[in-house]
């Protein structure tokens, strides 16, 4: 392992694309390899077993591509299959603790809610993991299943929206004082739940602290990239469609590298 090997990326779409640009952001020096499952999406609403062989796959592939410590950009791969992709030689991170960490700090949150896919919202990860570290906090957790896909498929913001407030209006949802956004692909719609509450409703998301976690544990084990290479980052998926082509381009504007790659026959 050298500092100059790339970082490895995963989800199930373009989910991961948020993550991979907030890392990007905080450590330009990275090269990054990305692989987007969107043969599989959406992973949410699949079995453990399922989530877990498909990441187990996708982890093999990363290292073969020669990356130095793997982010599983995935909450859904994060809640079920850590364990298993934990067990590999190389730092692995995951999507849910930078959140834990951030909440364990923050004394003003009280009643937080959680949104997420089916396998994540019934994992219970998160409301284990706050209460091992909060236990005077009350969690909330909704399932919203049809939100991956519809930020998967759909831009416009007219569907979205109608589908966004119907699960935000959820009692389940109500009183909350902050809300996590548990799947990867919600801080697409972040602009939108901050309108619904009209900002009085605290947006946690991991985007926002997964860049330090990983630069601390890099910079700890020599293998923080000091030089400025200039690479191309490398995205991969195992179905090529226009769409991830398209949020490709928006998230990393410059040249980047996109590429079918079948992995999983
Ligand atoms: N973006 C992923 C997550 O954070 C997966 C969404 C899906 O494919 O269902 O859970």
């Amino acid at each position: 392992m050298n500092a100059e090997d790339p970082i490895g990326i995963f989800d199930s779409g373009i989910g991961g694309l948020t993550v991979a640009h907030a890392i990007n952001k905080i450590l330009p020096y990275e090269k990054i390899v990305y692989f987007g499952d969107t043969q599989h999406l959406p992973y949410g609403n699949k079995s453990i077993n399922k989530i877990t062989q498909y990441s187990i796959k996708i982890v093999d592939f990363l290292l073969k591509q020669k990356c130095k410590a793997i982010i599983i950009a995935c909450n859904s791969a994060s809640a079920v299959a850590y364990q298993e992709i934990v067990k590999n030689k190389v730092p692995i991170f995951d999507v849910i603790k930078p959140v834990i960490h951030y909440i364990s700090s923050q004394k003003h949150i009280q009643h937080i809610g959680v949104i997420g896919t089916n396998a994540t919202i019934s994992s219970g990860v998160y409301k284990d993991y706050i209460h091992a570290v909060r236990k005077d906090v009350k969690v909330s957790s909704l399932a919203t299943p049809l939100l991956a896909s519809l930020i998967e498929e759909d831009d416009r913001k007219l569907y979205q929206k109608g589908i966004i407030e119907a699960y935000l209006e959820n009692n389940k949802l109500k009183n909350i004082d902050s809300l996590i956004l548990g799947c990867t692909h919600y801080p697409l719609i972040e602009t939108q739940i901050n309108e619904f509450y009209n900002k009085k409703v605290e947006i946690i998301s991991a985007i926002k602290y997964i860049g330090h976690s990983v630069k601390k544990v890099l910079e700890k084990n020599n293998l923080l990239n000091q030089k400025n290479s200039k690479h191309k980052h490398h995205f991969y998926v195992s179905d090529y469609t226009t769409n991830f082509q398209k949020k490709t381009k928006l998230f990393f504007p410059k040249s980047i590298i996109l590429e079918q790659e079948n992995i999983f026959s």
